[in-house]
C-alpha cells in the first residue's frame, strides 16, 4: 500500500484480495467482478502503537516453565449443545464468530444465550443494527422468561459502540450483525471488506482489553462463506457455522476453528415456535421416519467431532430414458457418489452405466465423512437389485478405488452408539473388528471389499 494519507484500493468483496487496479477477475478465489474500490486513510501509522500501555517499556518474553496454568475459566450457557462446540463455554474474554445463512437462527440462538447468562447473573448487552428493539422484544417474548436486566442497544456506529462498552463493562456482548457495523474512519460502505475488518479489530481489542467475551453474528453468501472476507475468520479465537435445511426444523452448530477445544464439534438443534430447543439424542432424530423394508436404504453411521451419528443413506437407482443418465446426490459429495459408482461397476460388476441414480441422506443433513462410503455403496446395489437390507443393520466404512473396504477411526464408539439405538448388525471394515472390546449384544460383521459387502444384501 502506498504511504500516502488518502490512499484508494481495490478490494476483492468475496476473499479479501487487495490490488491498487481493479481487476475483471480476483486472482485470489477466481470470483468475477467482485473488486470494489475502498478509500484507505493513513496506512502508514496504524499498528504502531506500544503493546504495553507504557510507552518505552517492552515486554519481556516469559519462559514457558513461568506462565502459571490456572485452571482455565469458562462460563457454561446453559445449553450443553452449544457448550460442547464451544469446547465446555465461553471462554472470558473470546471473540466468536458466528456465521449463517440469513433466517437459519443466529440472532434466536444468540438471544437465548442472551436469556442464560443473564439467568445466571451476567451482566449482557445485546447490540442489534438490523432489527429495532421491539422486534427484539417481539422474539424474546416467544423465547420465553428474561429476567429484565438484559440490555439493548440498536447502533451502528462503532464508536459509540466502543463508548458504550467501555462504559458498562459487560460479561458478554453480541454483535448483530457484524455487516451492519461501521467507523467513520473508514469511508467505505458497511459490510464492505474494509468496514468489516475494521469493526472486527475493534471488537477484537475491546474483548482482550476488556476481557469481554464478545459473539459476532456474520451473514454468509452464496459460496458459503462468511460475506466478505475470509480476514474475518483468522481474527476471531472461535468460528461456528450454523447450517440446516431451511425447510426441516433442526439446526447443526458446527465448529470450524476454535483457540480454546477441538473443531468439528456439532450441536444439533430443533426450531421450535418457543426458539431453539436442544436435541439430545441426533441420532434418534435423523431416523425418525425410516421406511421399514424398503430397498435403498441402509443406516450409516458418521463421527462428528467426538459425537457418532446414525443417519439414513436412501438411494434410487432407476433405467434410464436418455443417452446420458443422471446422477444426483443430495446432502453428499456428488464426485464422491460418481467415484463409488464406477468402483462399483468396475470392481463388483454391477451395469449402472445405464442408469439414472440418485442419493440422499435423509433429514437434510450434510456429510462427507468417507466412512459414509460403504452405506452410500450398499444403499445404491440395494436399490438396483431391488432388495431390501434388514432393518436393523448399520454400515460404515470407507471405500477405496480397487474395492477394498478401509478402515475407520473411532469403530468402537460407532458400534456402542448403533447399539444403544438398538441396531442388531454392524457392517464394518475388517481391519476395524481388531481392538473391538465389549461389544456384545450386537454382531459385527467385517467386510474387506465392496463385493463382501454387497454379498449380504
Ligand atoms: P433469526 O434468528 O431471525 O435468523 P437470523 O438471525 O439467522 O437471520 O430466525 C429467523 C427464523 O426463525 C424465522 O424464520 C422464524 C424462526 N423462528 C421460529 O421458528 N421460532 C422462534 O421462536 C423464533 C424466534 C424464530
Ligand atoms: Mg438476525
Amino acid at each position: 500500500m502506498a504511504k500516502g494519507k488518502n490512499t484508494t484500493v481495490f478490494f476483492c468483496q468475496e476473499c479479501g484480495y487487495e490490488s491498487a487496479k481493479w481487476m475483471g477477475q480476483c486472482p485470489g478465489c477466481k470470483t468475477w467482478n467482485s473488486f470494489v474500490e475502498e478509500r484507505v486513510t493513513s496506512g502508514g501509522k496504524k499498528g504502531r502503537t506500544p503493546v504495553s500501555g507504557i510507552l518505552g517499556q517492552r515486554p519481556e518474553p516469559f519462559r514457558l516453565s513461568q506462565v502459571s496454568m490456572d485452571k482455565e475459566e469458562r462460563i457454561g450457557t446453559g445449553m450443553k449443545e452449544l457448550d460442547r462446540v464451544l469446547g465446555g463455554g465461553i471462554v472470558p474474554g473470546s471473540l466468536t464468530l458466528v456465521g449463517g445463512d440469513p433466517g437459519i437462527g443466529k440472532s434466536t440462538l444468540l438471544l437465548q444465550v442472551c436469556q442464560k447468562l443473564e439467568n445466571g447473573g451476567y451482566k449482557v448487552l445485546y447490540i442489534s443494527g438490523e432489527e429495532s428493539l421491539k422486534q427484539i422484544k417481539i422474539r424474546a417474548e416467544r423465547i420465553g422468561e428474561f429476567g429484565g436486566n438484559l440490555l439493548l442497544l440498536c447502533e451502528t456506529n462503532l464508536d459509540v459502540i466502543k463508548e458504550t462498552i467501555h462504559d458498562i463493562k459487560p460479561d458478554a456482548v453480541i454483535i448483530d450483525s457484524i455487516q451492519t457495523m461501521y467507523s467513520e474512519e473508514v469511508s467505505a460502505a458497511p459490510g464492505s471488506v474494509s468496514q468489516v475488518r475494521e469493526s472486527t479489530g475493534v471488537f477484537l481489542q475491546l474483548a482482550k482489553g476488556l476481557n469481554v467475551s464478545i459473539f459476532i453474528v456474520g451473514h454468509v453468501t452464496k459460496e458459503g462463506t462468511v460475506a466478505g472476507p475470509r480476514v474475518l475468520e483468522h481474527m476471531v479465537d472461535t468460528v461456528l457455522y450454523f447450517e440446516g435445511d431451511r425447510h426441516a426444523s433442526y439446526r447443526i452448530l458446527r465448529g470450524v476453528k476454535n483457540r480454546f477445544g477441538s473443531t468439528n464439534e456439532i450441536g444439533v438443534f430443533e426450531m421450535r415456535e418457543e426458539g431453539l430447543a436442544e436435541v439430545e439424542n441426533p441420532s434418534e432424530f435423523m431416523l425418525d421416519g425410516k421406511p421399514e423394508g424398503a430397498s435403498g436404504s441402509i443406516v450409516a453411521c458418521s463421527m462428528e467431532g467426538t459425537r457418532p451419528i446414525l443417519l439414513e443413506i436412501q438411494a434410487l437407482v432407476c433405467g434410464s430414458n436418455f443417452g446420458i443418465p443422471r446422477r444426483q446426490a443430495i446432502g453428499t459429495d456428488f464426485n464422491r457418489v460418481n467415484l463409488l459408482m464406477a468402483v462399483l461397476e468396475k470392481r463388483a460388476g454391477i451395469q449402472l452405466a445405464g442408469c439414472d441414480a440418485y442419493v440422499n441422506l435423509a433429514g437434510g443433513i450434510k456429510i462427507t465423512e468417507p466412512a459414509i462410503d460403504l452405506g452410500i455403496v450398499m444403499a445404491i446395489v440395494s436399490s438396483f437389485k431391488n432388495r431390501a437390507v434388514d432393518d436393523k443393520t448399520v454400515a460404515f466404512g470407507e471405500v477405496g478405488l480397487s474395492g477394498e473396504v478401509r478402515g475407520v477411526s473411532m469403530a468402537q464408539q460407532r458400534i456402542q452408539e448403533a447399539k444403544k439405538l438398538g441396531f442388531t448388525t454392524c457392517i464394518i471394515p475388517s481391519v476395524s473388528l481388531k481392538g473391538l472390546k465389549n461389544i456384545d449384544g450386537i454382531r459385527t460383521v467385517g467386510v474387506k471389499s465392496v463385493q463382501d459387502a454387497i454379498s449380504l444384501i
